[in-house]
């Protein structure tokens, strides 16, 4: 049987769609947010995976003794230092069409930007932010008079179909 973590920081929207795609196939799935309270959390107890809380500084000294096949980011907004990195393959998603628009908000500037074009990548993750071998990447359309909300809803959409097929392609 397959391991992977999930790593969240947040709403954890992609990490349910990881778990519902994943449910009845032979791959194990535990969560590790960093954040107490964050609503991740409470997915994870409604659905019944095993999570921890580690906060970012212990994130080295709590995985080095763990092993998973795979530590998918969603939603992680840390940046994870070369020990940690060292300790196995890790991929993450980002709202936009690496490269352009790295970092934080990504969606948001993309659409303040006025570009026709934005989408989602997923990528290995490297020290620097956004900058791995990217895996896949799919295009979303800003439409004229589409709403931030409406943009957001629509990445989410690609995100949650597109993640999990990638998981289990490179697991
Ligand atoms: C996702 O849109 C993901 O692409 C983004 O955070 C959101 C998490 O949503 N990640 C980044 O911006 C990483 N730089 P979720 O908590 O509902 O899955």
């Amino acid at each position: 049987m397959k391991k992977i973590l999930v790593m969240a920081s947040g709403n954890g929207s992609n990490f349910e769609a990881i778990v519902e795609y994943f449910r009845n196939k032979d791959v194990l799935i535990e969560l590790l947010c960093n954040i107490e309270g964050a609503n991740v959390i409470s997915r994870a107890k409604r659905l019944g995976i095993k999570y921890f809380i580690v906060k970012f500084t212990d994130t080295y000294k709590f995985l080095k003794d763990k092993k998973y096949d795979l530590y998918v980011l969603a939603g992680y907004m840390r940046i994870l230092p070369r020990n940690v990195l060292a300790l196995g393959r890790f991929v993450n998603i980002h709202p936009s069409l690496l490269p352009e628009f790295r970092g934080l908000n990504a969606l948001k500037r993309a659409y303040n930007s006025g570009c026709k074009v934005t989408g989602v990548t997923v990528h290995y993750v490297e020290e620097e932010v956004d900058t791995g071998e990217i895996i896949a990447a799919r295009k979303c359309e800003i439409k004229q008079g589409m709403a931030l909300c409406e943009l957001e809803s629509k990445i989410h959409q690609i995100e949650h179909n597109m993640y999990p097929k990638i998981i289990e392609e490179i697991l």
